[in-house]
């Protein structure tokens, strides 16, 4: 599904050269959806959160009367898998500032497409006042991968070979990287009230420049948040 280019976009980018900084604004953006009242956080993994993480753990902010939601989880990795999504946000953030309830996809359960409809049954419950957003080199959000709907909801994907390869890094070799996950849909993603995407680093590039210059295309899902009403947009990439 094609859209025109022409359409308007509340986009806001704000392109911070220096990562200190950028990542003092990333934080400053998330503190201040807390003191503006924001209860249900969904939350990204990645290497682009980390420094964020870091903030909030070094923070005076507190989570204890909140629900997060995470975007997505690898299918049949171990929980307690050093690189399982879960293990990723405990040690990044949920050890030290720990939710009332947090949430993630069970990227152990027995049957992974009832596990996604569980999960996407607990977000259409959810008024999901804050998402937090990296993005992938082929311009996926969450693990929505190129030509995924729309209008998706909570699904199991096959990774591409891009993807997994860009995450091998954080694994022993290429051959470890699971090859399924569920994800949170376009669709959820696009229902949260607030979004702020992060896009550091020259292998954005061509990802961030089809989302401030190119058309709203399935092919590109982070075009899509061109027709979300509330977006920042951090990148230290000038395009
Ligand atoms: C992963 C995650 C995404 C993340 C992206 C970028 O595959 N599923 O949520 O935004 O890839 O990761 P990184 O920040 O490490 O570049």
């Amino acid at each position: 599904m094609e859209m025109s280019n022409h359409i308007k976009t509340a986009l806001k980018v704000e392109t911070i050269i220096d990562l200190d900084t950028l990542y003092d604004r990333a934080f400053n953006v998330l503190k201040e959806a807390v003191h503006n009242g924001s209860k249900n956080f969904g939350l990204a993994t990645g290497g682009t959160m980390l420094p964020l993480y870091e903030r909030i753990r070094n923070s005076e902010l507190d989570f204890t009367q909140c629900e997060s939601v995470n975007l997505d989880e690898y299918v049949g990795l171990p929980k307690a898998h050093p690189e399982s999504y879960i293990s990723f946000m405990k040690q990044q953030l949920f050890n030290e500032k720990p939710f009332k309830k947090s949430n993630l996809p069970n990227g152990e359960a027995q049957d992974p497409h009832e596990e996604a409809a569980r999960y996407e049954a607990l977000l259409q419950k959810m008024k999901l006042d804050f998402q937090l957003l990296g993005i992938g080199e082929n311009g996926h959000i969450g693990f929505n991968e190129p030509g995924t709907a729309f209008d998706s909801e909570t699904h199991v994907v096959e990774l591409e070979e891009s993807t997994r390869i860009a995450n091998a890094r954080f694994f022993n070799s290429l051959d470890e990287v699971p090859t399924k996950a569920i994800t949170m849909g376009i669709s959820s993603i696009m229902r949260a009230e607030q979004i702020l995407l992060i896009a550091v680093g020259e292998k954005k590039r061509t990802a961030l420049e089809a989302l401030l210059k190119g058309e709203v295309t399935e092919e590109i899902p982070v075009t899509i948040l061109k027709k979300h009403p509330n977006v920042t947009v951090l990148t230290d990439l000038v395009i």
